[in-house]
């Protein structure tokens, strides 16, 4: 029965597994049958089942009355309880579910704070172990524009799992093992410079050195001959060269470290490319003994002719190429050994990776030749998912850059951020001591920056826009910050601690209240539809119609009436708005504020 069903978190899930169980004893219905439930529109009931129409399609028969006979036998099964929620018949075949106000306030009480929250969403990811792949950048070299979305859009996925009950473990897949390092040591050489000697920045001087150093190869074959036998000497283990290539990952790590903590990104292991280089020789051996990796002029290949994608021409697709035609190991193979030891080491039920959209391929041929070496061998084989972004773009809709055409330091961006807040938070409480309005303008800055990246859709590009992101009007962070302040304003007024439990609230009445209500318990819905396809701007879009519920409620019901009842149950309505908004917040890495 539904409302003996403990209160569920995510009423929706309940709604489906009794549906299912009722067609499955139904003649009419059959194994496929999917009920498809989803959050409705609000005028309607608080979910709809959809399942019934496609079912109706795909079998030939009438779908209403197919709804109808579904919804009878639901009314029948005793699963539905009439005090808890009322079931409709809508247009052409749907089923809508209309939680009653008793099952709303029970809702509200039972899921009273963000532990209760946890509770039960832990249940959603329970039991799986999720190998995360973020932000793994290249390093030598400082850190830029590009490194924003995967720190962003890496620990709020990082962060949804986690709370959704996943056993996580962030893993920072650094790029320390490429070819850079034969220009880097080669000019670090021919200038003499002593590493330990470089202080202030030492990282953007790695940089320049990098950029001194390729410039010097375009036109000089004796020098690329140099910076080749550097990369050889480190690969084959030369002291000098190894030790110079440890003091240039710790000088990346050291920066990247700082942003890291600025950022709110944590890390659990960094285990880079240089990791797996004795661990290339397995996968080249078991791919070419399984039959599924040959040579091609030199090179090492994977083909994948069941994927027409690939091709150039009509021929055949490209191939997985897993070494290089000198025998080296590159992207790829290092790949394929990363995602063995994570399922043999860290026993990954799923490997999620994030870059941007141009890895799209390289992804589809690493997930491919993973399942069918995997399968070939009875490993156990992982879900994989790529996740991926597109760009984000100055006004002129072309990728973002400074204004003489360079990219752009990610730090001066958070810089910028953090100064552009202070003025608006400056202009907003003059009044506030200059410590105080700093500490904010560095929430709001650097979570204006985050949310506007997290709340476009991540596989499009989106125009990067400073009034925009810090506007207090509009889907932004500062005014979800907003709305929570001014939650807290009420409670500190009336000298009541926010999560203090409130007791005595009288039954939902107005039709502000349902609505407010009705957004609050789809917050489950919300977070499994973020965690469908791992897309945060799903999770943004709900905390921004949350506030709007709110905003409408606040306007329309007052809240420090003088009937006991009606003021406790608002009260009990801005401290659970208050929860779910910061919940939300902090999944999305950015830090609620007391006042602003
Ligand atoms: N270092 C790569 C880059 O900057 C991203 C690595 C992503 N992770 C992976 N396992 N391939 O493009």
């Amino acid at each position: 029965m539904l409302g003996t069903m403990e209160l569920h978190f995510n009423p929706g899930t309940v709604i489906e597994v009794a549906l299912r169980q009722i067609a499955a004893m139904n003649n009419a219905f059959s194994e496929d049958f999917e009920p498809e439930v989803r959050p409705a529109d609000p005028k309607f009931g608080d979910f709809q089942a959809n399942g019934v129409l496609g079912f109706a399609k795909s079998k030939g028969a009438n779908p209403r009355a197919l709804a109808q006979q579904l919804l009878e036998a639901a009314q029948e099964s005793g699963q539905f309880d009439p005090a808890r929620v009322e079931l409709s018949l809508a247009g052409p075949g749907f089923i809508n579910f209309k939680c009653t106000p008793r099952y709303l306030w029970d809702w509200l009480n039972r899921y009273a704070d963000a532990s209760d929250f946890q509770t039960g969403a832990g249940k959603l990811q329970a039991g799986r172990k999720v190998v995360i792949d973020y932000p793994s950048a290249n390093t030598a070299k400082q850190a830029h524009i590009g490194h924003l979305r995967p720190m962003v859009i890496g620990e709020a996925i990082a962060r949804l799992l986690d709370f959704c009950g996943a056993e996580t473990l962030r893993d920072n897949h650094i790029g320390d093992w490429g070819t850079n390092f034969g220009t880097l040591i080669m000019q670090i050489k021919r200038e003499g410079i002593d590493l330990n000697q470089l202080v202030t920045d030492p990282l953007a001087q790695l940089d320049q050195l990098y950029k001194d150093g390729s410039a010097l190869e375009k036109d000089a074959p004796e020098i690329r001959d140099q910076s080749r036998a550097e990369l050889l000497k480190l690969q084959e283990g030369d002291p000098e060269n190894t030790a110079l290539w440890e003091r240039i990952v710790d000088i990346s790590k050291a920066a990247f470290e700082t942003l890291y903590q600025q950022m709110g990104v944590r890390i659990d292991v960094t285990l880079g490319e240089s990791f797996y280089r004795d661990k290339v020789e397995r996968v080249y051996r078991e791919l070419t003994e399984d039959g599924f990796a040959e040579s091609s002029e030199g090179a090492l290949v994977v083909w994948h002719d069941d994927v027409k994608k690939f091709a150039r021409d009509n021929e055949r697709p490209y191939p997985f190429n897993i070494r290089k035609k000198d025998g080296a190991s590159n992207y790829a193979s290092t790949d394929l050994a990363t995602i063995l030891y994570r399922v043999e080491h860290y026993k990954a039920d799923e490997v999620v990776y994030l870059t941007d959209a141009r890895q799209q391929d390289h992804f589809q041929q690493l997930f491919l030749t993973t399942q069918k070496w995997f399968a070939a061998r009875k490993y156990p084989i992982p879900d994989t998912r790529h996740v991926w972004w597109g760009t984000i773009l100055g006004k002129d809709k072309k990728p973002f850059k400074t204004k003489s055409g360079e990219s752009i330091k990610l730090q001066a961006l958070l810089d910028e951020a953090c100064e552009r807040a202070f003025t608006v938070v400056t202009e907003k409480n003059p009044e506030l001591p200059e410590s105080e309005r700093r500490t904010i303008a560095e929430s709001v800055g650097i979570g204006a920056l985050k949310y506007a990246d997290l709340s476009s859709n991540r596989t499009q590009d989106y125009v990067f826009d400073w009034d925009r992101m810090l506007s207090f009007e509009g889907n932004t962070a500062p005014y979800l910050l907003y709305a929570v302040a001014r939650i807290n304003s009420i409670f500190r007024k009336a000298e009541l601690d926010p999560e203090a439990p409130l007791e005595g609230a009288s039954l939902l009445e107005t039709d502000t209240e349902f609505a407010l209500a009705r957004k609050l318990i789809s917050l489950p819905s919300a977070l499994n539809l973020t965690l469908n396809d791992l897309r945060p701007h799903v999770l943004c879009t709900y905390l921004y119609e949350l506030a709007g519920a709110y905003s409408t409620f606040y306007n329309a019901d007052k809240v420090m009436v003088d009937d006991p009842g009606t003021r406790t149950r608002r009260l009990l309505l801005c401290a659970r708005t208050r929860t779910v908004l910061i919940t939300g917040l902090k999944l999305l890495g950015i830090q609620p504020l007391e006042r602003m």
